[in-house]
């Protein structure tokens, strides 16, 4: 009787622990699919670009970039990065002049949001010798509720410039930034741009702290 009990309990378990896992799946993958409602690929990615990281591995993902809208120049077939480095500046606004030139020149730099307009930032990147720059949330102001890709627009300073800029995710950035800082390195290693056009969401290799 004793055991028989005991069996049940065991099969009992058994079950919740196979419900539970189901449940995880389902919601999880539910998940995934939630923003891309009724879209395809090709609409999601519209006018975005998608860069990889190649090293460190901690970061070896794809990451999406939205281009400013009216200013700087396009992420066109003229700007192919290869092997390229991502480069956190210092200052890390990029709003005044750019001391980690050295590592920037000829590469992408890395800029946090906030202090100078999107623009500023640029004109200082390309100062510096960078041949494209990326922005995202500041490390101290990121807010994961409010966290959205941004799209940068000319401040009417009426500066020339004509880099191209991207605005990447808050999540994305600020772990890029973080996990480089952790690591004691000074740059990503990273391709740009990576076609996404016809790869399907589920092959797209997202960061896995991206869940929709
Ligand atoms: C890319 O954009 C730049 C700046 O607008 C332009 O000069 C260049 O010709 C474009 N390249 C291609 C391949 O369209
Ligand atoms: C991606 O590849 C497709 C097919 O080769 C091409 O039509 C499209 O213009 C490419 N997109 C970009 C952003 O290069």
């Amino acid at each position: 009787m004793v055991f028989k009990i005991f069996e049940i309990n065991k099969l009992a378990l058994l079950c919740t622990i196979l419900l539970i896992l189901s449940f995880h799946k389902v919601s999880s993958g539910a998940n995934q699919w939630h923003f891309y409602d009724g879209t395809s690929p090709a609409d999601i990615i519209a006018g975005d670009v998608f860069f990889e990281i190649i090293d460190p591995p901690e970061l070896r993902y794809s990451y999406r970039v939205r281009p400013a809208k009216d200013f700087g120049a396009p992420f066109n077939q003229s700007y192919l990065f290869e092997k390229a480095h991502l480069v956190p500046t210092n200052p890390s606004h990029s709003c005044s002049d750019i001391k980690n030139y050295e590592d920037i020149v000829g590469h992408i730099a890395l800029s946090e949001r906030g202090e100078c307009s999107f623009v500023y930032k640029t004109a200082k990147a390309q100062e510096a010798g960078a041949r494209a720059i990326i922005i995202t949330e500041s490390i101290d102001k990121w807010e994961e509720s409010v966290d959205h890709l941004i799209e940068m627009v000319d401040d009417k300073m009426d500066l020339n410039v004509n880099i191209p800029a991207g605005f990447l995710l808050g999540r994305n950035g600020v772990t890029i930034l973080r996990t480089l800082k952790h690591l004691h390195i000074p740059y990503a290693i990273i391709n740009l741009p990576v076609n996404m056009t016809y790869t399907p969401i589920s092959k797209m290799n997202q960061p896995p702290w991206i869940t929709w």
